[in-house]
C-alpha cells in the first residue's frame, strides 16, 4: 500500500445510521470509491447513536467507563461491516473487520478497501483512524461527520461560530484540548488523542460534511473543498 497513493476515511456513525441503517448513502459512498482505481483506503467506521445508547445503558447497569467503551466498540464493527456488505462486489474489499492495525497493514498489501471499527477502550475511531494512516502510510485522513468543518467555537451553541478554511496541528489540539472528557460518545469534532497522533506524524486532515459528495470527491482528488484542512 505504501507505494500507491493511501487515504484513511473516517466515517462517522451519524451517516452510516439517520433513522436506521442509511443504505443509499452506504452504496453512494462505495460508488464513489469505485471511481478511484489508483487510490487504496483504510475507512474506520463510528459508532453513532447506537453506540452512544448501548454506551449509556452499560454506563447506567455496571457504572464502567470501560464496559460503556467495549459495547461501544463492538457497534463500531457493526457499521465496518456494513460498510464491507456495501462494497461487496464493487470494490476488492478485505471481507472481515479488521481488529488491529498490524493486521491492517499486511491486508493493505493486497486489497484496494478495508474496514475496521474501534480497537480499544479509552480513545474514539478519530484515534483509531489516524493510526490506521500511520500503519498503512497514508497521505491524509479524511473525516466524514454530521460536521461540516473545525469551528472557532461550537457552531451548534454560537451564532458567531466561525470556520477554520487552514488551521495547524497545534492549533487544532489547543481546541480538543478545551473539549476533551473521556467519556464514552462524548468527544469535540476529533478526539485530542487523534489530534495529538495527527500533530506527531504530520499527517493531514480534512474535515468535511459527510452529506457533501462533492466535497468528498475533492478530497480524494487533492482539490480545495468547502470544509476544513489541517496540517502543519
Ligand atoms: P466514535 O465516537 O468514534 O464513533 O466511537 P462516532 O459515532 O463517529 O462518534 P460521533 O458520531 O463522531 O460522536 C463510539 C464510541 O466507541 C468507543 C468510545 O466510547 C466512543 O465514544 N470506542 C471507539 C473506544 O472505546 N475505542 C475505540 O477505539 C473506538
Amino acid at each position: 500500500m505504501a507505494t500507491q497513493s493511501s487515504l484513511v476515511i473516517s466515517l462517522g456513525g451519524s451517516m452510516i445510521l439517520s433513522g436506521g441503517v442509511n443504505i443509499k448513502y452506504l452504496s453512494d459512498f462505495c460508488n464513489i470509491l469505485s471511481k478511484y482505481k489508483g487510490v487504496k483506503f483504510g475507512i474506520v467506521a463510528g459508532g453513532g447513536r447506537i453506540a452512544r445508547e448501548y454506551a449509556d445503558a452499560v454506563r447506567k447497569l455496571c457504572h464502567s467507563e470501560f464496559e460503556a467503551d467495549e459495547i461501544a466498540i463492538m457497534s463500531t464493527k457493526q457499521n465496518a461491516k456494513l460498510l464491507i456488505s456495501a462494497c461487496n462486489g464493487k470494490l476488492n474489499v478485505f471481507p472481515e473487520v479488521i481488529n488491529t492495525f498490524s493486521k491492517a497493514k499486511e491486508v493493505a498489501k493486497d486489497y484496494d478497501v478495508l474496514a475496521m471499527g474501534g480497537t480499544i477502550p479509552g480513545i474514539t475511531t478519530d484515534a483509531d483512524a489516524v493510526l490506521l494512516a500511520e500503519a498503512i502510510g497514508a497521505r491524509a485522513v479524511i473525516n466524514l461527520s454530521n460536521v461540516d468543518g473545525v469551528y472557532n467555537k461550537d457552531p451548534k451553541h454560537n451564532k458567531d461560530a466561525r470556520k477554520y478554511g487552514l488551521l495547524s496541528h497545534a492549533d487544532l489540539v489547543s481546541l480538543a484540548k478545551t473539549k476533551d472528557d473521556r467519556k464514552a460518545g462524548k468527544h469535540f469534532v476529533f478526539d485530542l488523542v487523534a489530534c495529538k497522533l495527527a500533530q506527531r506524524s504530520n499527517i493531514k486532515i480534512h474535515f468535511i460534511s459527510g452529506r457533501n459528495l462533492d466535497d468528498f470527491k475533492k478530497c480524494i482528488e487533492g482539490k480545495p473543498h468547502s470544509g476544513s484542512v489541517v496540517k502543519s
